[in-house]
Parts: structure tokens; C-alpha cells; sequence
């Protein structure tokens, strides 16, 4: 089976491009954690933002027994590799009817990309909606997180984050639910994460020790 970043290649995607920091596309570090998922027989995949389709394609074409389900505030037209595996939903990804009426329909995923709007208050909420659905042996990927840390918008989608102070606040309530585990009670924010994995330009959680 050819790796994610040889099958991106021939898809539109961004997700080759290479870290700004480090010579590494994001998927060449995905191809470690994602194989783990070779195993089953049966996939479910959420990605939140799908613009021109390029992940959603590589996505079916590495993982030909997966159902891939897209979420974007666009339309977002393209000619998808497998039809009969993907189902997509135009809404925002802060809006929980639209994230209840998915997770009503899928139940549960084993991979959720979050590479949406990137503003911390959409990806905070989205996740702390969607982690309930993640199976325990999935993974939820963040993209994009150097947007955290400008000042003023670069892109279309992205809106000033405070210089990060935002996400060190999510940060440091992650890390305090995962070192106190269920003996601290976070109230609405109970996400059970077992780890975090920061890597240029984005995190990985996991509800598991999957390796
Ligand atoms: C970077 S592009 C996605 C690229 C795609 N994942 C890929 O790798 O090929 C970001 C997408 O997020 C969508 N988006 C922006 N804000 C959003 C929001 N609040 N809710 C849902 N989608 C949003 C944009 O319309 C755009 O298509």
C-alpha cells in the first residue's frame, strides 16, 4: 500500500507541503500513528473541512474500507474517488446541530481531522463536542495549530487567536485532565484524552495507549 504523502502526490491537497519549521509534511508523521489502523476491518473517518476534496480522496484511497464523511461551511464540489464511501454535510463546525446530526448518523469515528476554520474558539468546541465519538482506539488530529500565534489574519478562514494565550489555556486544561484523570472533575470540559502529541504544526489526541 502506497503511504499517505505518495497518494496525496496525486490528490489537491495541502497537507504535503512541509512544516514551516521542519522538513516534514504533516503526513509522513500521520503515516505512523494512522497505519495502527490497518488492522480493522471497517473504518469511519470525519474530516472538518474539505475545500477541493484532496484529503477526503487520499483518505479513501489509503483507507479503501473506510466511509469518509466531510464537513465544510462551503459547498465544496469535487469529483470524489469513491462515492458510495463518502457523505458530506455543509454547515459550520461550531454549530452542534449539524455535529449532532453526523454523530446521530456515524456514531463513532476512528479518525477525526479538525483542519476547519483554525480559530481556536471553533476547533475548542468542535472537539469538545466530537471527543465522545472518537473510539477509543481513534485519533483526533488538530491541524494548522501555528495560526494560534498570529496576530492578524493570514488567511480566508483564520481570525487572530491572542498570540496563543487562548490555546495555552486549552492546553494547560488538557494536560491537567489527562495528569488527574477522573479524579478532577473539568465539568463540561471532561474530554478523557490518554495523550497528547505535539508535532510542527499540529496535535494528535488519543483515548488509548494504541502503540
Ligand atoms: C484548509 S481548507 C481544507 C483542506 C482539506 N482538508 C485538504 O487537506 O484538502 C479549510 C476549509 O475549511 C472550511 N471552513 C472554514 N471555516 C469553517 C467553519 N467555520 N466550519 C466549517 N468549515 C470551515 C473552508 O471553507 C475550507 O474549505
Amino acid at each position: 500500500m502506497p503511504t499517505l504523502f505518495e497518494i496525496a502526490q496525486g490528490c489537491n491537497t495541502d497537507k504535503t507541503m512541509p512544516s514551516a519549521t521542519h522538513g516534514h509534511s504533516y503526513l509522513h508523521i500521520y503515516e505512523k500513528f494512522l497505519s495502527f489502523l490497518d488492522q480493522y476491518s471497517s473504518l469511519r473517518i470525519l474530516e472538518i473541512g474539505v475545500r477541493y476534496g484532496g484529503s477526503i480522496n487520499m483518505l479513501q484511497k489509503r483507507f479503501p474500507n473506510a466511509f469518509v464523511v466531510g464537513l465544510d461551511i462551503e459547498p465544496c464540489e469535487f469529483a470524489v474517488h469513491d462515492q458510495s464511501r463518502y457523505e458530506f454535510f455543509q454547515g459550520r463546525q461550531d454549530d452542534t446541530e449539524i455535529l449532532a446530526t453526523i454523530t446521530k448518523k456515524f456514531e463513532s469515528f476512528d479518525l477525526i481531522i479538525d483542519d476547519g476554520s483554525h480559530l481556536i474558539s471553533d476547533y475548542v468546541n468542535t472537539f469538545l463536542f466530537l471527543q465522545k465519538y472518537l473510539r477509543k482506539t481513534g485519533f483526533y488530529i488538530i491541524e494548522d495549530l501555528q495560526n494560534n500565534y498570529y496576530e492578524h489574519n493570514l488567511t480566508r478562514s483564520t481570525k487572530a487567536n491572542n498570540n496563543g494565550e487562548q490555546f495555552n489555556q486549552f492546553q494547560a486544561q488538557m494536560m491537567k485532565s489527562l495528569h488527574l484523570s477522573k479524579s478532577y472533575n473539568l465539568s463540561n470540559l471532561s474530554p478523557n484524552m490518554f495523550s497528547i502529541h505535539h508535532y510542527p504544526g499540529f496535535m494528535v489526541l488519543t483515548k488509548s495507549f494504541v502503540f
